[in-house]
């Protein structure tokens, strides 16, 4: 399958799939990747990796039907199977989600349904939260609403910093978001009817 990476900043998810894949080579592609931030160290990442990069700056469109637009010609020449967003900093139009229906993942930083949108670290700590994790869930058009696929959680202890919790956030990330392309590559999970429908064993 080929894969495209959405990302807008470190791209640290992207380098757990770009070693992911170094790995499984035979599974999938990572055959773009596009920031739509000029500066993003993903995009260094990629280079390296000797992955095509593009960089679709979204302050040079008017409007986010004409940037999605934009990033959806360049997507569907690419013949992409899965979009995945990591880290990807931009809210996507309906247009946009319903074309890439089932075919496209994200992964947010809290226990969905709980803490949707952003400063998730800093909300779950100062809510009290004894446990915080990540989802990662196919993307329809509500946002960070999408049917979730997989989530690991990280317990928060009483020194527990936002610094702190973030870390432990990532390292779980880096290690569960290959996991899901994985799965979605070798078809054991689809979007059937809002819900995702797995397919043989998981782990
Ligand atoms: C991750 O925490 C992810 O859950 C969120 O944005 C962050 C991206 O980090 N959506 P990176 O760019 O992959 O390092």
């Amino acid at each position: 399958k080929k894969i495209a990476v959405l990302i807008s900043g470190n791209g640290s998810n992207l380098q757990a799939i770009i070693d992911d894949q170094a790995k499984t080579s035979d599974l999938y592609v990572i055959a773009l990747v596009i920031s739509n931030r000029p500066d993003a160290y993903g995009l260094e990442r990629a280079k390296k990796a000797g992955i095509a990069t593009l960089c679709i700056d979204h302050t040079d469109y008017a409007s986010r039907e004409e940037f999605d637009t934009q990033m959806q010609l360049q997507l569907d020449q690419a013949k992409i199977d899965l979009v995945v967003l990591a880290g990807f900093m931009r809210i996507l139009t309906q247009g946009f989600t319903q074309h890439f229906l089932g075919k496209m993942l994200n992964i947010h930083p809290s226990l969905l349904p709980k803490y949707t949108g952003l400063h998730t670290h800093k909300r779950a700590l100062e809510a009290g939260d004894t446990e915080h994790g990540l989802s990662i869930h196919f993307v329809t058009p509500e946002l960070d609403g999408g049917p979730v696929i997989l989530q690991a959680k990280v317990a928060i202890e009483n020194d527990e910093t936002e610094q702190s919790l973030q870390q432990k956030v990532h390292q779980q990330e880096h290690i569960a978001y290959p996991l899901v392309v994985r799965w979605f590559c070798e078809e054991r999970i689809q979007l059937i009817d809002n819900r995702v429908v797995y397919f043989g064993q998981q782990l």
